[in-house]
């Protein structure tokens, strides 16, 4: 028998269907309610609607569970690589050896990026925010591949694909080496994708850059971590411009402008800054944390909380064994990682965190270990929209393939009601 939801207004009962996932997440069509009724559902923040059904990743916040594809996070994170999920998002399945090197081989055939992105480049200010730099390049590749635009057939979109995962490493590392002010790197196509992404951040025309296995390692699981978490900010944002029909560039273009913000993206570098600040005033944890409690005093205690997750979030507890992991490796003895896991210590037994259900996110630790693999502040959030790359491809190409009507939400007007225009002089 079908669960049926009804709702009474106004004395008249309507009967609304009940969806219910593989995962059995229910939800409440309301699509018949404004034909029926005449009302439309009021939700700021989306924090009880479903604007979507997907199939690729499954997230359940109040027991700590993230699956790509049905694959848990914790095993793709201990044995698989980026490339890997990478095709696991897009494509829906692991692929075998055979696709896997055509996949991988693919990518190389488009790693290099037109000559004239090194003018854009030049066009920047070295001070540009890196975030702002590669949303902008991102978009210009529809000005390069301009068929992109009008040509949404399966072939274009699948070249599309293979040309923004094999671009982005380049465009990153590229503005990073505009940042600084240093010649920029070639891609190798020898190497695998993340060392490759390391030999042209860190590589020298004087000097080769020396890979070493376990910052590929660490940049590989950071890198699993972040590539796909449902309907986020940024998500939502790809699927959004897409359903207007816009390329998957300008769509992704806009995803990477979503998760600069500091309540998403934004968090990782604004945690190594807090934690940073925290250090310069004498490392008083208990001060900080009395800060992010004071309801007049606008400080939040970055890297901590979530929307959906309200017991732990999965990412953190792999990224924290990570941090300790990647530290020990480089000989590396970082104050701000003490500083963490004091703050993290003080939170967990704070009345204040505890009931609020504010856990460490995915960004408490990683702004650590980037610092640590080289990567400067500012570059972190770049680092994370490498990382989600993939899952806004899957999460665009899922919202192009099921045919999903533009998003279009509705409001609920309070402005002020039909006036008749006063001519200036006589207001
Ligand atoms: N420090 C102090 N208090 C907090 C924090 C925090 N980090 N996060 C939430 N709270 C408090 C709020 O003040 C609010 O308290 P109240 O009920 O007394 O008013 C309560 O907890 C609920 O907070 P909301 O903002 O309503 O929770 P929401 O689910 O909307 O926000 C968010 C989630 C934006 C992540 C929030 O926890 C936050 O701002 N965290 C810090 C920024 C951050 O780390 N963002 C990264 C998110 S992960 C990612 O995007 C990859």
């Amino acid at each position: 028998m079908p669960e049926i939801a009804k709702l009474i207004l106004n004395g008249n009962t309507y009967e609304l269907p009940v969806v219910e996932g593989t995962e059995q997440e229910k939800a409440i069509d309301i699509g018949p309610l404004r034909d029926l009724t005449g009302y439309i559902t009021l939700d700021y923040g989306y924090k009880n609607t479903g604007a979507t059904s997907s199939a690729i990743t499954f997230l359940d916040g109040e027991n700590g569970i993230l699956h790509y594809r049905g694959y848990p996070i914790e095993q793709l994170a201990e044995k698989s690589s980026f490339l890997e999920v990478a095709y696991l998002l897009v494509y829906g399945e692991l692929p075998t050896t055979e696709q896997f090197a055509n996949f991988e081989k693919d990518i190389r055939n488009h790693t290099l990026v037109h000559e004239d992105f090194r003018k854009i480049l030049d066009g920047f200010p070295a001070s540009a925010h890196p975030m702002g730099v590669m949303a902008s390049m991102v978009c210009s590749l529809t000005a390069f591949y301009p068929e992109s635009i009008s040509n949404r057939s399966p072939e274009m979109i699948e070249l599309t694909i293979l040309r923004l995962l094999a671009k982005m490493p380049t465009f990153v590392a590229w503005a990073y080496k505009h940042s600084i002010g240093h010649p920029v790197n070639y891609p190798q196509n020898k190497l695998d994708y993340c060392s490759n992404f390391l030999h042209m951040m860190f590589g020298l025309p004087t000097e080769e850059y020396a890979i070493n296995p376990e910052i590929v390692r660490a940049l590989n699981i950071l890198l699993i971590l972040h590539a796909d978490h449902e309907q986020n900010c940024s998500a939502s944002t790809v699927r959004m411009v897409g359903s207007s029909k816009a390329s998957l560039y300008s769509s992704v273009s806009a995803g990477i402008n979503a998760l600069w913000g500091p309540l998403h993206g934004g968090a990782n570098q604004e945690v190594i800054e807090m934690l940073e600040a925290i250090k310069a005033d004498g490392g008083n944890t208990q001060k900080w944390i009395e800060k992010a409690k004071d309801k007049n005093d606008p400080f939040r205690l970055m890297g901590f909380g979530h929307r959906v997750y309200k017991n732990f979030d999965p990412r953190a507890k792999i990224i924290k064994k990570t941090c300790d992991t990647v530290l020990a490796n480089l000989g590396i003895n970082d104050p701000v990682l003490t500083i963490a896991k004091e703050l993290e210590e003080a939170a967990l037994n704070d009345e204040y965190f505890i009931s609020r259900k504010l856990y460490p996110n995915v960004d408490f630790y990683s702004g650590i270990i980037y610092r640590a693999l080289g990567i400067p502040t500012d570059m972190f959030t770049v680092m994370f929209a490498l990382g989600r790359l993939p899952g806004w491809i899957a999460q665009w190409k899922e919202m192009n393939e099921n045919k999903e009507p533009i998003g279009r939400p509705r409001q609920v007007y309070t402005g002020p009601t039909e006036r008749p225009y006063t001519p200036m002089n006589e207001r």
